[in-house]
C-alpha cells in the first residue's frame, strides 16, 4: 500500500455538530477516566460521516482537541486505515477487496470496471457519483471477489461478483435503484454454490425436545 497523504485543498475549518459529540461521548464512556484517546477510531468514524466521507485536516484537528490528544497521535491513526479517507469521495465510495483470495477469484476483473466506470483509483467519476479504492481483506473470503460500498444507505458488502453482475451493480446505483446488499449470484449466504449440504434435514429442528428448566416454567431446548 503506498503512502497516504492528506488532501491537498482543504477547507479553512470544521467544526464537531452535537450529534457527533454525544456519539463519541458513548464511546469514550467504555474507557476508564482520562483514556479518552482510546475513542479515537469510532470518533474519527463518526467524524468522517458528518464530514460527508472523509476526513478533512481541520476535522482530524477537531478530534484531537475533543479527545485532548496531540494532532499527530490522530493524523498517524487516519493515514494508517483504509477506512479513513484523506481527500473527497463519491456519492458511492466502492472499496475494492484486492487481498489474495478475492484476486485469484476476480478481483483484477473488477478494478478494470472501476477504472472503465469510475476513472483512476482514488479518483472521484466526473458525476460526483463515484469513487473508489483498492483495500485489504474485509472478511468475506468465502463470497470472494467483493467489495463494500459506502453511501448515504450504510456501508454494505456485495459479494460473489463477476464483470457483469458488478457492472449492472453499478448501473443501478448509477440510476438510483435499489440493490440487494450480499451475494450478487444465487447464493444466499456462503453455502456452495449447488445448494446446501449441512444442517438442512428436513424437520430436524421440530424433532428437538422442550426440556424444562428446574425450578421455572420456561423451556429449555435440549438435544434429548
Ligand atoms: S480476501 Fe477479499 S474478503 Fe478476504
Amino acid at each position: 500500500m503506498s503512502a497516504r497523504r492528506l488532501a491537498k485543498e482543504q477547507p479553512d475549518s470544521f467544526a464537531l455538530s452535537a450529534a457527533s459529540k454525544k456519539e463519541i461521548g458513548i464511546w469514550i464512556k467504555k474507557y476508564p477516566k482520562g483514556r479518552q484517546a482510546s475513542a479515537l477510531i469510532p470518533g474519527l468514524w463518526i467524524v468522517q460521516k458528518q464530514a460527508g466521507g472523509w476526513l478533512p485536516a481541520p476535522a482530524l484537528e477537531a478530534v484531537a482537541a475533543h479527545l485532548d490528544m496531540p494532532y499527530m497521535r490522530v493524523y498517524e491513526v487516519a493515514t494508517f486505515y483504509t477506512m479513513f479517507n484523506l481527500a473527497p469521495v463519491g456519492e458511492h465510495h466502492v472499496q475494492l477487496c484486492g487481498t489474495t483470495p478475492c484476486w485469484l477469484r476476480g478481483a483484477g476483473d473488477l478494478k478494470k470496471v472501476c477504472e472503465k466506470k469510475i476513472g483512476p483509483k482514488g479518483s472521484v467519476s466526473a458525476d460526483g457519483k463515484f469513487s473508489w479504492i483498492e483495500v485489504e481483506c474485509l472478511g468475506a473470503c468465502a463470497n470472494a471477489p467483493m467489495i463494500q460500498i459506502s453511501n448515504a444507505a450504510g456501508d454494505d458488502y456485495y459479494e460473489d461478483l463477476d464483470v457483469d453482475n458488478f457492472e449492472t451493480l453499478l448501473d443501478d446505483l448509477a440510476a438510483g435503484r435499489k440493490v440487494k446488499p450480499g451475494p450478487q449470484n444465487t447464493r444466499h449466504t456462503s453455502e456452495p454454490i449447488t445448494g446446501a449440504v449441512t444442517l438442512n434435514t428436513k424437520g430436524f429442528y421440530n424433532k428437538v425436545k422442550q426440556k424444562k428448566l428446574p425450578n421455572s416454567g420456561k423451556a429449555k431446548v435440549g438435544a434429548k
